[in-house]
């Protein structure tokens, strides 16, 4: 059985994390999705609160699980049974990917693949939702519409 993993901070999960993983699931026969917790200590979400997001949201696919990690990517491919690191590309994310992917192979032989982002969803981050949410922006389109909600609400606490 294929195992991959679709890494990722999921600060929070966005449409173009959720294709990436729906687009893994159909070409590997698991995937877990692996919710990093070596975070800067400003992130949105906790760790428990995006696995739950991204438990919710992948729900619709018999073949995803969401699990939390720690620690290297590598030894979480080792003691999973991993076989593919899975990443959506950005144009302006290959050198720094090229670079993990390259370090993860010297790492453990673990291999990395790429699937190029989504048109649609080129130009959507994580980190610009965070801060087009935070300066007062619409973000409706670029996440599901409860974690939209739950991202405004939670910048608007932070704020208040
Ligand atoms: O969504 P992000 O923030 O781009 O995700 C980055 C993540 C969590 C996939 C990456 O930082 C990672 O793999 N961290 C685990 C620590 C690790 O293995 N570092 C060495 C990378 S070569």
């Amino acid at each position: 059985m294929t195992r991959a993993v679709c890494p990722g901070s999921f600060d929070p999960v966005t449409h173009g994390h959720l294709d990436v993983i729906e687009r893994t699931a159909r070409v590997v026969e698991h995937v877990v999705v692996a919710v990093g917790t070596n975070m800067a200590k400003n992130a949105l979400f906790t760790p428990d609160e995006r696995v739950e997001m991204l438990t919710e949201e992948c729900g619709r696919w018999s073949n995803v699980e969401v699990r939390l990690f720690s620690g290297l990517l590598v030894d979480f491919c080792a003691a999973n049974d991993i076989d593919i690191i899975s990443k959506g590309l950005r144009g302006t994310d290959f050198g720094y990917e090229l670079q993990m992917a390259q370090m993860n192979r010297q790492l453990t032989g673990v291999d990395t693949v790429f699937l190029p982002t989504a048109p649609q969803w080129a130009f959507v981050s994580s980190s610009l939702v965070r801060e087009v949410a935070t300066l007062g922006g619409d973000v409706m389109a670029f996440l599901p519409a409860r974690i939209a909600t739950q991202t405004m609400a939670r910048i608007a606490s932070r704020n208040a």
